[in-house]
Protein backbone atom coordinates (compact mmCIF):
# COMPACT_ATOMS: atom_id res chain seq x y z
CA UNK A 1 0.00 0.00 0.00
CA UNK A 2 1.62 3.31 -0.95
CA UNK A 3 0.49 6.68 0.68
CA UNK A 4 2.23 8.95 -1.34
CA UNK A 5 3.02 8.60 -5.26
CA UNK A 6 5.76 11.03 -7.78
CA UNK A 7 4.26 10.31 -11.44
CA UNK A 8 4.94 12.78 -14.50
CA UNK A 9 6.74 15.26 -11.87
CA UNK A 10 3.86 15.80 -9.70
CA UNK A 11 3.70 14.45 -6.12
CA UNK A 12 0.17 12.70 -5.03
CA UNK A 13 -0.36 11.35 -1.56
CA UNK A 14 -3.39 9.37 0.18
CA UNK A 15 -4.95 12.31 2.83
CA UNK A 16 -4.42 10.43 6.20
CA UNK A 17 -6.82 12.69 8.23
CA UNK A 18 -9.74 11.21 6.01
CA UNK A 19 -9.37 7.71 6.73
CA UNK A 20 -10.42 5.05 7.53
CA UNK A 21 -14.35 6.58 5.96
CA UNK A 22 -12.43 8.05 2.57
CA UNK A 23 -9.78 7.43 0.80
CA UNK A 24 -8.76 10.66 -0.73
CA UNK A 25 -5.58 11.44 -2.81
CA UNK A 26 -4.24 15.20 -3.23
CA UNK A 27 -2.40 16.44 -5.03
CA UNK A 28 0.65 18.49 -3.90
CA UNK A 29 1.75 21.15 -5.95
CA UNK A 30 4.44 23.46 -4.42
CA UNK A 31 6.02 23.93 -1.19
CA UNK A 32 3.10 25.67 1.35
CA UNK A 33 0.91 22.78 0.34
CA UNK A 34 3.81 20.47 1.49
CA UNK A 35 3.87 22.10 4.38
CA UNK A 36 0.65 21.86 5.20
CA UNK A 37 -0.05 18.26 4.72
CA UNK A 38 2.90 17.76 6.55
CA UNK A 39 1.81 20.23 9.76
CA UNK A 40 -1.89 18.38 9.81
CA UNK A 41 -0.89 15.22 9.91
CA UNK A 42 -2.52 14.59 6.24
CA UNK A 43 1.06 12.90 5.46
CA UNK A 44 2.45 11.59 9.14
CA UNK A 45 4.78 8.84 10.24
CA UNK A 46 8.45 9.83 10.59
CA UNK A 47 10.31 7.76 7.04
CA UNK A 48 7.03 9.03 4.95
CA UNK A 49 7.70 13.12 5.93
CA UNK A 50 11.22 12.59 5.05
CA UNK A 51 10.44 10.90 1.60
CA UNK A 52 7.54 13.37 1.18
CA UNK A 53 9.60 16.71 1.96
CA UNK A 54 12.19 15.00 -0.43
CA UNK A 55 9.57 15.47 -3.39
CA UNK A 56 8.34 18.19 -2.55
CA UNK A 57 11.26 20.33 -2.58
CA UNK A 58 12.07 18.52 -5.95
CA UNK A 59 8.83 19.45 -7.59
CA UNK A 60 8.31 22.55 -6.21
CA UNK A 61 11.95 23.90 -7.91
CA UNK A 62 11.12 21.89 -11.30
CA UNK A 63 9.55 25.03 -12.71
CA UNK A 64 12.09 27.29 -11.29
CA UNK A 65 13.73 29.33 -14.09
CA UNK A 66 15.59 31.99 -12.61
CA UNK A 67 19.49 32.53 -12.12
CA UNK A 68 21.61 29.30 -10.63
CA UNK A 69 22.39 32.12 -7.62
CA UNK A 70 18.42 32.73 -6.95
CA UNK A 71 17.68 28.96 -7.50
CA UNK A 72 20.07 28.10 -4.85
CA UNK A 73 18.90 30.74 -2.05
CA UNK A 74 15.33 29.34 -3.01
CA UNK A 75 16.17 26.43 -2.70
CA UNK A 76 17.92 26.85 1.14
CA UNK A 77 14.77 29.03 1.70
CA UNK A 78 12.36 25.55 1.08
CA UNK A 79 14.51 23.78 3.02
CA UNK A 80 14.32 25.95 6.24
CA UNK A 81 10.44 26.70 6.13
CA UNK A 82 9.78 22.29 5.88
CA UNK A 83 12.40 21.32 8.42
CA UNK A 84 9.54 23.79 10.33
CA UNK A 85 6.43 22.09 9.67
CA UNK A 86 7.27 19.17 12.41
CA UNK A 87 10.08 19.20 14.94
CA UNK A 88 10.35 15.64 16.45
CA UNK A 89 10.79 13.21 13.86
CA UNK A 90 14.64 13.37 12.80
CA UNK A 91 13.87 11.50 9.63
CA UNK A 92 12.27 15.16 7.97
CA UNK A 93 15.69 16.72 8.93
CA UNK A 94 18.08 14.20 7.30
CA UNK A 95 15.94 14.10 4.34
CA UNK A 96 16.19 17.53 3.60
CA UNK A 97 20.14 17.65 4.90
CA UNK A 98 20.84 14.69 2.40
CA UNK A 99 19.36 16.75 -0.59
CA UNK A 100 21.39 19.99 0.89
CA UNK A 101 24.90 17.42 0.70
CA UNK A 102 23.69 16.89 -2.82
CA UNK A 103 23.38 20.67 -3.86
CA UNK A 104 26.19 21.44 -2.21
CA UNK A 105 28.74 19.07 -3.67
CA UNK A 106 27.37 20.02 -7.06
CA UNK A 107 26.43 23.83 -7.21
CA UNK A 108 29.16 23.96 -10.03
CA UNK A 109 27.06 22.67 -12.46
CA UNK A 110 24.53 23.34 -14.62
CA UNK A 111 21.07 24.27 -12.92
CA UNK A 112 19.02 21.48 -15.28
CA UNK A 113 21.31 19.61 -13.65
CA UNK A 114 21.43 20.06 -10.39
CA UNK A 115 17.67 19.83 -10.39
CA UNK A 116 17.69 16.43 -12.35
CA UNK A 117 20.30 15.63 -9.11
CA UNK A 118 17.81 16.85 -6.85
CA UNK A 119 15.11 14.59 -8.10
CA UNK A 120 17.44 11.22 -8.56
CA UNK A 121 18.22 11.76 -4.82
CA UNK A 122 14.34 12.06 -3.58
CA UNK A 123 14.01 9.16 -5.73
CA UNK A 124 16.72 7.32 -4.02
CA UNK A 125 15.53 8.44 -0.55
CA UNK A 126 12.12 6.55 -1.29
CA UNK A 127 13.53 3.30 -2.70
CA UNK A 128 16.26 2.88 -0.04
CA UNK A 129 13.01 3.11 2.60
CA UNK A 130 11.05 0.53 1.03
CA UNK A 131 14.58 -1.30 1.43
CA UNK A 132 14.84 -0.27 4.65
CA UNK A 133 11.24 -1.21 5.96
CA UNK A 134 11.79 -5.00 4.46
CA UNK A 135 15.41 -5.68 6.44
CA UNK A 136 13.83 -4.66 9.64
CA UNK A 137 10.78 -6.61 8.96
CA UNK A 138 13.60 -9.19 8.19
CA UNK A 139 14.86 -8.80 11.35
CA UNK A 140 12.29 -8.47 13.93
CA UNK A 141 10.82 -11.65 12.39
CA UNK A 142 13.22 -13.03 14.69
CA UNK A 143 11.66 -12.09 17.90
CA UNK A 144 8.28 -13.15 16.95
CA UNK A 145 7.06 -16.72 17.78
CA UNK A 146 4.33 -18.75 16.35
CA UNK A 147 0.98 -17.70 18.10
CA UNK A 148 2.17 -14.34 19.46
CA UNK A 149 -0.48 -11.93 20.58
CA UNK A 150 1.56 -8.72 19.57
CA UNK A 151 0.23 -5.10 20.84
CA UNK A 152 1.43 -1.59 18.85
CA UNK A 153 1.02 1.64 19.31
CA UNK A 154 0.40 4.61 17.06
CA UNK A 155 0.71 3.47 13.10
CA UNK A 156 4.51 2.02 12.30
CA UNK A 157 3.11 0.65 9.51
CA UNK A 158 2.61 1.02 5.39
CA UNK A 159 1.15 4.81 5.81
CA UNK A 160 3.47 5.50 7.72
CA UNK A 161 6.85 5.10 5.61
CA UNK A 162 7.83 4.49 2.21
CA UNK A 163 7.56 0.40 2.25
CA UNK A 164 5.78 -1.63 4.20
CA UNK A 165 6.36 0.02 7.80
CA UNK A 166 9.05 -0.26 10.48
CA UNK A 167 6.70 -2.61 13.79
CA UNK A 168 4.17 -3.46 11.17
CA UNK A 169 6.63 -4.28 8.68
CA UNK A 170 7.61 -7.21 11.20
CA UNK A 171 3.76 -7.97 12.05
CA UNK A 172 3.21 -8.38 8.32
CA UNK A 173 6.33 -10.30 8.02
CA UNK A 174 5.44 -12.64 11.04
CA UNK A 175 1.61 -13.20 9.60
CA UNK A 176 3.12 -14.24 6.59
CA UNK A 177 5.55 -16.44 8.13
CA UNK A 178 3.33 -17.94 10.92
CA UNK A 179 -0.07 -17.26 9.90
CA UNK A 180 -1.20 -17.06 12.94
CA UNK A 181 -0.26 -14.06 15.01
CA UNK A 182 -2.74 -12.18 16.57
CA UNK A 183 -2.32 -7.84 16.69
CA UNK A 184 -3.61 -5.73 19.43
CA UNK A 185 -3.90 -2.12 18.01
CA UNK A 186 -3.69 1.14 20.74
CA UNK A 187 -6.25 3.47 19.24
CA UNK A 188 -4.15 6.10 20.12
CA UNK A 189 -5.45 9.40 21.15
CA UNK A 190 -5.77 12.20 20.46
CA UNK A 191 -5.61 11.92 17.06
CA UNK A 192 -6.29 7.84 16.69
CA UNK A 193 -3.87 6.66 14.26
CA UNK A 194 -4.32 3.26 15.97
CA UNK A 195 -8.01 2.69 15.53
CA UNK A 196 -7.92 4.87 11.82
CA UNK A 197 -4.97 3.98 10.10
CA UNK A 198 -3.43 0.65 11.77
CA UNK A 199 -6.89 -1.01 12.24
CA UNK A 200 -7.70 -0.09 8.76
CA UNK A 201 -4.26 -1.32 7.43
CA UNK A 202 -3.88 -4.33 9.14
CA UNK A 203 -7.73 -5.15 8.56
CA UNK A 204 -6.72 -4.89 4.42
CA UNK A 205 -4.03 -7.08 4.64
CA UNK A 206 -6.08 -9.57 6.58
CA UNK A 207 -4.05 -9.35 10.11
CA UNK A 208 -6.35 -10.72 12.11
CA UNK A 209 -6.85 -7.50 14.50
CA UNK A 210 -8.21 -6.50 18.08
CA UNK A 211 -8.43 -2.31 18.56
CA UNK A 212 -8.43 -1.60 21.83
CA UNK A 213 -8.57 1.54 23.84
CA UNK A 214 -5.24 2.79 25.31
CA UNK A 215 -6.38 2.51 29.25
CA UNK A 216 -7.32 -1.33 28.16
CA UNK A 217 -3.11 -2.51 27.28
CA UNK A 218 -2.25 -3.12 31.17
CA UNK A 219 -5.20 -4.92 31.90
CA UNK A 220 -5.03 -7.29 28.90
CA UNK A 221 -1.19 -8.04 29.82
CA UNK A 222 -2.46 -8.63 33.39
CA UNK A 223 -4.71 -11.50 31.74
CA UNK A 224 -1.82 -12.88 30.19
CA UNK A 225 -3.14 -11.57 26.82
CA UNK A 226 -0.28 -10.25 25.13
CA UNK A 227 3.27 -11.62 24.50
CA UNK A 228 4.81 -9.04 23.36
CA UNK A 229 4.92 -5.21 22.04
CA UNK A 230 6.42 -3.38 18.78
CA UNK A 231 6.65 0.14 18.20
CA UNK A 232 8.07 3.06 15.89
CA UNK A 233 9.96 5.50 16.42
CA UNK A 234 10.50 9.35 15.43
CA UNK A 235 13.99 10.11 16.84
CA UNK A 236 15.91 7.78 19.43
CA UNK A 237 19.11 9.38 20.92
CA UNK A 238 22.81 7.77 21.09
CA UNK A 239 21.71 6.31 24.13
CA UNK A 240 18.61 4.57 22.77
CA UNK A 241 16.26 6.24 24.31
CA UNK A 242 13.45 6.82 22.04
CA UNK A 243 10.86 8.93 21.01
CA UNK A 244 7.68 7.81 19.86
CA UNK A 245 4.39 8.49 19.75
CA UNK A 246 2.84 9.96 22.96
CA UNK A 247 1.73 6.95 24.91
CA UNK A 248 4.48 4.83 23.85
CA UNK A 249 6.49 5.19 27.11
CA UNK A 250 3.21 4.15 29.17
CA UNK A 251 2.82 0.76 27.49
CA UNK A 252 6.95 0.63 28.25
CA UNK A 253 6.31 1.01 31.58
CA UNK A 254 3.32 -1.75 32.11
CA UNK A 255 5.50 -3.99 29.82
CA UNK A 256 8.07 -3.99 32.40
CA UNK A 257 5.71 -4.99 35.32
CA UNK A 258 4.66 -7.43 33.72
CA UNK A 259 7.82 -8.54 32.43
CA UNK A 260 6.89 -8.58 28.87
CA UNK A 261 9.46 -7.80 25.77
CA UNK A 262 9.42 -4.14 24.68
CA UNK A 263 10.51 -3.82 21.22
CA UNK A 264 11.46 -0.95 19.27
CA UNK A 265 11.47 -0.59 15.38
CA UNK A 266 13.04 1.91 13.29
CA UNK A 267 15.86 2.67 10.11
CA UNK A 268 19.40 4.36 10.50
CA UNK A 269 17.14 7.79 9.45
CA UNK A 270 15.53 7.43 12.78
CA UNK A 271 18.89 7.67 14.94
CA UNK A 272 20.19 10.96 15.76
CA UNK A 273 23.57 10.13 17.46
CA UNK A 274 23.96 13.69 17.99
CA UNK A 275 22.16 13.41 21.06
CA UNK A 276 23.21 11.90 23.90
CA UNK A 277 20.25 11.12 25.49
CA UNK A 278 16.55 11.88 25.11
CA UNK A 279 15.97 14.86 27.09
CA UNK A 280 17.58 16.83 24.00
CA UNK A 281 14.90 15.36 21.77
CA UNK A 282 12.58 18.19 20.74
CA UNK A 283 8.96 17.01 21.91
CA UNK A 284 5.69 18.64 19.24
CA UNK A 285 3.18 20.67 21.36
CA UNK A 286 0.09 20.24 19.22
CA UNK A 287 -3.21 21.97 19.56
CA UNK A 288 -5.41 22.36 22.34
CA UNK A 289 -8.57 21.25 19.85
CA UNK A 290 -7.10 17.88 19.83
CA UNK A 291 -7.59 16.87 22.94
CA UNK A 292 -11.15 18.93 23.20
CA UNK A 293 -12.81 17.29 20.78
CA UNK A 294 -12.61 13.81 19.15
CA UNK A 295 -10.93 14.79 15.50
CA UNK A 296 -12.42 18.11 15.69
CA UNK A 297 -16.06 16.90 15.39
CA UNK A 298 -17.16 16.03 18.43
CA UNK A 299 -16.81 17.93 21.68
CA UNK A 300 -15.79 16.74 24.92
CA UNK A 301 -14.31 18.70 27.33
CA UNK A 302 -15.67 22.15 28.61
CA UNK A 303 -14.84 24.80 26.30
CA UNK A 304 -11.88 26.83 27.57
CA UNK A 305 -10.66 23.81 29.66
CA UNK A 306 -7.10 24.29 30.05
CA UNK A 307 -5.05 21.21 28.19
CA UNK A 308 -1.72 19.73 27.75
CA UNK A 309 -1.27 17.76 23.82
CA UNK A 310 2.62 16.81 23.51
CA UNK A 311 2.69 14.87 20.80
CA UNK A 312 5.54 12.52 21.28
CA UNK A 313 6.98 10.97 24.51
CA UNK A 314 10.53 9.19 25.07
CA UNK A 315 11.05 5.68 26.61
CA UNK A 316 14.10 5.80 28.34
CA UNK A 317 16.42 3.15 27.20
CA UNK A 318 16.50 1.02 30.32
CA UNK A 319 12.71 -0.10 29.43
CA UNK A 320 13.68 -1.67 25.81
CA UNK A 321 14.54 -4.84 25.37
CA UNK A 322 15.78 -4.44 21.94
CA UNK A 323 15.95 -1.74 19.09
CA UNK A 324 14.97 -3.43 15.35
CA UNK A 325 16.87 -1.84 12.52
CA UNK A 326 17.82 -2.26 9.20
CA UNK A 327 21.35 -3.37 10.46
CA UNK A 328 20.60 -5.83 12.46
CA UNK A 329 18.49 -6.08 16.32
CA UNK A 330 20.85 -4.29 19.23
CA UNK A 331 20.73 -5.16 22.39
CA UNK A 332 21.85 -3.44 25.26
CA UNK A 333 24.06 -1.84 26.48
CA UNK A 334 22.97 0.16 23.91
CA UNK A 335 25.38 3.34 24.32
CA UNK A 336 27.74 0.89 23.00
CA UNK A 337 26.04 -0.89 20.24
CA UNK A 338 24.20 1.85 18.58
CA UNK A 339 27.05 3.76 17.68
CA UNK A 340 29.00 0.50 16.41
CA UNK A 341 25.94 -1.25 14.52
CA UNK A 342 24.49 2.39 13.33
CA UNK A 343 27.75 3.38 11.91
CA UNK A 344 28.96 0.42 10.49
O1 LIG B 1 2.16 12.07 14.68
P1 LIG B 1 2.45 10.93 13.77
O2 LIG B 1 1.23 10.20 13.34
O3 LIG B 1 3.34 11.34 12.62
O4 LIG B 1 3.30 9.94 14.65
C1 LIG B 1 3.83 8.78 14.09
C2 LIG B 1 4.45 7.88 15.07
O5 LIG B 1 4.62 8.20 16.22
C3 LIG B 1 4.96 6.57 14.56
O6 LIG B 1 4.88 5.59 15.55
C4 LIG B 1 6.41 6.79 14.16
O7 LIG B 1 6.53 7.74 13.17
C5 LIG B 1 7.12 5.55 13.84
S1 LIG B 1 6.84 5.00 12.36
C6 LIG B 1 7.07 4.42 11.16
Amino acid sequence: MNAIKFKNNCLFYLDQTQLPSKEVWRQCKNLREGFTAIKQLRVRGAPLIGVFAAYCMAQALANFSHHKEQFLRQFKKGVRYLKQSRPTAVNLFWALDRLERVVFDNREKPLSEIKRMILREAVAIHKQDLELCRKMAEFGVKLVKKGDRILTHCNAGSLATGGDGTAVAVIYKAHKVYKDIKVYADETRPLLQGARLTAWELQKNKVPTTLICDSMAAYLMQKGNIDKIFVGADRIASNGDAANKIGTYNLAVIARYHKLPFYVVAPFSTFDLALESGEQIPIEERADNEVRTVLNKLVIAPQDISTANPAFDVTPNKLITAIVTDKGIIYPPFKKNIVKTIKS
